[in-house]
C-alpha cells in the first residue's frame, strides 16, 4: 500500500462522467470503468464518500430556461442523481465493494435516508457511502452538496473529478489557447477569480470551511489514486 495524503475523501462525480461520449444517460462500460477506478482507491484503505450529479439526465437550470418553475425543475434533477446513485451502487457492488446509498430526500423503499452519523459509521466500517439527491433543496448544485457533505463528515479533501479537463485554468482551455493551468490556488482565488469551477455558493462554503479541493481529470486512468497519494496532478485549492 502506498502512503496516503488523504484518509477520508468526498469524490464528486458529475452525471456527465457516467454518460461517456454520448453525453446522455448511463453508459455501462463507462460507469463500470469508473467503479473499477474507485475500487482501486478503496483497496488502499481510504474512506470514500461519493456525491453524484445528475446532468446526464436532467439539468434543473435547463428546465427553468424552458419555462418550467425552477424548484420543480430542480426536483427532477435531484431524482436524476438518485438514479445515478443506484447505478453506481450496483456497479461497485458487482465488484464486491460494500456500499450504502443515502438520499437527501427520503425514499425509504429505495435507499437509506441521509443520516450524518450513520454515514460516518458506514465509512468507519469500510463501506463506500454514496450521497444522492444533492442537498435535497432546489437552487443548490451537487457541487454545493459535495462541499456540505465533506464539511459534515469531516473529510480531508474533496476530489472534484472533471470530464477531460485536467485542472483549473485561467480561461476555458477548449476555447482559449492562452489559458494557463494553475497547480495551486487559495480558496479566496477560487471565489474572487470567478474561475467557473463551482458555483459561488459551493465556493463560499468551501472557503468558509477551508476543505482542500483537488480538481483533476477523471478520464485518465489511475488519476483518483494519484490524488489520494498526494501526487501533483490537477489543481489543488487550499488555504484561505
Ligand atoms: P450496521 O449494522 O449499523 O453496521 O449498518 P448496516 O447498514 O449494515 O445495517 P442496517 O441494518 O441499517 O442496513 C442493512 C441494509 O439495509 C443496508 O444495505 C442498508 O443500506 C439498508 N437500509 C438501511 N436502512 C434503510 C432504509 O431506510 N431504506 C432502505 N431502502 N434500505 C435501508
Amino acid at each position: 500500500m502506498s502512503e496516503l495524503k488523504y484518509k477520508r475523501v468526498v469524490l464528486k462525480l458529475s452525471g456527465e462522467a457516467l454518460a461517456g461520449e454520448k453525453g446522455f444517460g448511463i453508459n455501462p462500460p463507462v460507469i463500470k470503468k469508473i467503479a473499477e477506478e474507485i475500487k482501486d482507491v478503496y483497496n488502499e484503505g481510504i474512506q470514500i464518500a461519493i456525491v453524484v450529479g445528475g446532468g446526464n439526465m436532467w439539468r434543473g437550470e435547463a428546465g427553468a430556461e424552458m419555462g418550467m418553475e425552477r424548484s420543480q425543475a430542480d426536483y427532477i434533477g435531484m431524482l436524476s442523481t438518485i438514479m445515478n446513485g443506484l447505478a453506481l451502487q450496483d456497479n461497485l457492488e458487482s465488484l464486491d465493494v460494500p456500499t450504502r446509498l443515502q438520499t437527501s430526500i427520503e425514499m425509504k423503499q429505495i435507499a437509506e435516508p441521509y443520516i450524518r452519523r450513520k454515514a460516518v459509521r458506514h465509512l468507519e466500517k469500510g463501506r463506500i457511502v454514496i450521497f444522492s439527491g444533492g442537498t435535497g433543496n432546489p437552487y443548490f448544485s451537487t457541487d454545493t452538496a459535495a462541499v456540505l457533505r465533506a464539511a459534515e463528515i469531516d473529510a480531508d479533501a474533496i476530489l472534484m473529478a472533471k470530464n477531460g479537463v485536467d485542472g483549473i485554468y485561467s480561461a476555458d482551455p477548449n476555447k482559449n489557447a492562452d489559458a494557463i493551468k494553475f497547480d495551486h490556488l487559495t480558496q479566496k482565488d477560487l471565489l474572487e477569480k470567478e474561475l467557473n469551477v463551482m458555483d459561488s455558493t459551493a465556493s463560499s462554503l468551501s472557503k468558509d470551511n477551508d476543505i482542500p479541493l483537488v480538481v483533476f481529470n477523471l478520464n485518465k486512468s489511475g488519476n483518483i489514486k494519484k490524488v489520494v497519494e498526494g501526487k501533483q496532478i490537477g489543481t489543488v485549492v487550499e488555504g484561505k
